[in-house]
C-alpha cells in the first residue's frame, strides 16, 4: 500500500462493476441526427432525481445499467440486492411517470427526455412500462414506510407507472457551478492511472466537511494511495447545505490542511435517496466505477432521522459473499473530540469517558448555524466554520 508509484504497473486498480465502463453518450458525430430525431418523438419531462439518474447512467457511473430498470431487475434489486442476472446491486434506478402519461406512451417507441425547462437532454428507447408496489418499495428499500421519511415522501408522490429501456445522452454538458471538478468515471480512472494510485479510498458526503470527516478521511489515507473526496451534487433535502457552500468548504480544507497531491476533489451528481444501509451500497459501486478500491462508510451513513441504527450501513455489507461487492468498505467508528487527548478519537482509541466526548454531525452544524452561531474549532477548522457561517448570513437560513 505504500508502494512508490513508479514502480506500479500501469491499468486500472479495480474493474467496474459487471466488467464494463458504460458509456451511453451519443458519439459528437450522431448528436445531431439524434437531436433530429427526438424532436419528432414524446417528450418526457424529468424532475432533478431522474435527470441526474439520466447523467449518472450515461457516464458509467451506474456501470452495468444503460438505461432504467425493467420489471425484473427492480423485483430482483428489491428482493434479493441484486440484478436479475446475480450481481449485487442495493437500489432500483426507475423513472416514474403517472399512468395518465404511461397510457399514451407505447413500448417499443423513442422517447425524448426533457429537463424541466425543455431542453432534450436524451432519449429513451421504451422496452417496458410497468406498475409497482409502493408500500413494498419503502420496507424494502428504506426499511420503513413512514412518509415522514424523505426518500419514501418522494416515493409515494411519484407517479405509479416505470418506464424502462436503455437511454442515451446527447451530449455531456458541462456542469454549470462546478465544471473544474466534473470527473466523470473514465477520467478519474484515468488521473489515478497517471497519478500511479493502486489504492483509492472514495468518500461520499452531503454535508459541511467537519472535524470528523477529515479524521476519517485521513485514517484511510494512512493505508492507501489516494482519496478521491466525491461530495455528492444532486438534489438533497432542503435543510442540507447547498452544493456551492460545501465545495467551498472542501476547497479551503484541501488547501491548508490536505496534502494535496493525495486528493482529488470532484463532483458525484447523483442524487440523494436517505436510504441509509441500501444507499451505502450503492455508494460503494459508484465509487468502484469511479476507480475507487476502497469505500469510507462511517456512522449513520446516508441515513436521516432516527430511521437506521448507527452502523447498519456497515453492517449490511456482511450480507454480500466476501469480495462480491469487489471494493472493500472502510468501516470507522462515531469520531469525536477527545478532551482528554485534545485529538479526534472514536472509542477505538480514546481513553475518554463519554462526558469528555465532543460529538459531532452535519446536523449539529445546521442547527448551530441556523441560530447564527460559528461551529467550535473542536467540530470544524476556522476556515470553514467561517465560510459556512458567511454563506448562511448571505443566504439566510439553510
Ligand atoms: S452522508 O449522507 O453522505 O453519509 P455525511 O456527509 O454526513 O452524510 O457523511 C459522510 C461520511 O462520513 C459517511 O460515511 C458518514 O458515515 C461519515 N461520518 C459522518 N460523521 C461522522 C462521525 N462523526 N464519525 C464517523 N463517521 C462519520
Amino acid at each position: 500500500m505504500s508502494q512508490s508509484p513508479s514502480t506500479l504497473p500501469s491499468g486500472d486498480a479495480i474493474p467496474p462493476h459487471g466488467g464494463t465502463l458504460i458509456n451511453c453518450i451519443a458519439p459528437p458525430e450522431q448528436a445531431q441526427e439524434l437531436r433530429s430525431k427526438a424532436e419528432h418523438c414524446p417528450i418526457l419531462y424529468l424532475d432533478e432525481r431522474a435527470q441526474s439518474d439520466l447523467e449518472m447512467i450515461a457516464i458509467g457511473g451506474f456501470s452495468p445499467l444503460t438505461g432504467f430498470m425493467g420489471r425484473e431487475d427492480y423485483q430482483a434489486v428489491l428482493e434479493t440486492m441484486h440484478l436479475a442476472n446475480g450481481l449485487a446491486w442495493s437500489l432500483p434506478v426507475t423513472l416514474p411517470v403517472s399512468s395518465e402519461v404511461a397510457a399514451g406512451l407505447k413500448e417499443g417507441q423513442m422517447i425524448a427526455l426533457a429537463s424541466a425547462e425543455g431542453k432534450i437532454l436524451g432519449l429513451l428507447e421504451l422496452t417496458e412500462k410497468f406498475t409497482y408496489d409502493k408500500t413494498r418499495e419503502a420496507r424494502q428499500v428504506y426499511r420503513t414506510t413512514d412518509e415522514q421519511h424523505p426518500g419514501v415522501k418522494v416515493l409515494y408522490e411519484q407517479g405509479s407507472v416505470y418506464l424502462a429501456g436503455p437511454v442515451t445522452l446527447l451530449q455531456r454538458d458541462p456542469h454549470p457551478l462546478f465544471p473544474a471538478y466534473q470527473i466523470d468515471p473514465a477520467q478519474s480512472r484515468q488521473l489515478f492511472r497517471e497519478r500511479g494510485w493502486r489504492t483509492i479510498v472514495g468518500f461520499q458526503t452531503r454535508n459541511p466537511i467537519h472535524r470528523a470527516h477529515e479524521y476519517i478521511q485521513k485514517c484511510a489515507l494512512e493505508i492507501v494511495d489516494g482519496l478521491f473526496l466525491h461530495p455528492l451534487v444532486g438534489a438533497t433535502k432542503s435543510d442540507d447545505i447547498p452544493a456551492d457552500v460545501r465545495m467551498r468548504c472542501y476547497e479551503v480544507l484541501i488547501e491548508k490542511y490536505y496534502p494535496k497531491e493525495r486528493v482529488i476533489l470532484a463532483i458525484n451528481p447523483a442524487s440523494m435517496r436517505y436510504a441509509g444501509p441500501r444507499e451505502a451500497i450503492f455508494h460503494a459501486l459508484i465509487r468502484k466505477n469511479y476507480g475507487c478500491t476502497h469505500f469510507i462508510v462511517g456512522r449513520d451513513h446516508a441515513g436521516v432521522g432516527n430511521y437506521y441504527g448507527t452502523y447498519d450501513a456497515q453492517h449490511i455489507f456482511d450480507e454480500f459473499q466476501p469480495g462480491e461487492l469487489g471494493i472493500i468498505p472502510l468501516k470507522f467508528e462515531h469520531a469525536f473530540y477527545c478532551t482528554v487527548t485534545g485529538t479526534m478519537a472514536t472509542a477505538k482509541t480514546s481513553p475518554s469517558q463519554p462526558h469528555q466526548r465532543i460529538h459531532l454531525s452535519g446536523t449539529k452544524v445546521r442547527e448551530m448555524l441556523r441560530r447564527g452561531e460559528v461551529p467550535p474549532p473542536e467540530f470544524s477548522r476556522p476556515e470553514v466554520a467561517r465560510l459556512l457561517a458567511e454563506a448562511m448570513r448571505e443566504q439566510g437560513s439553510p
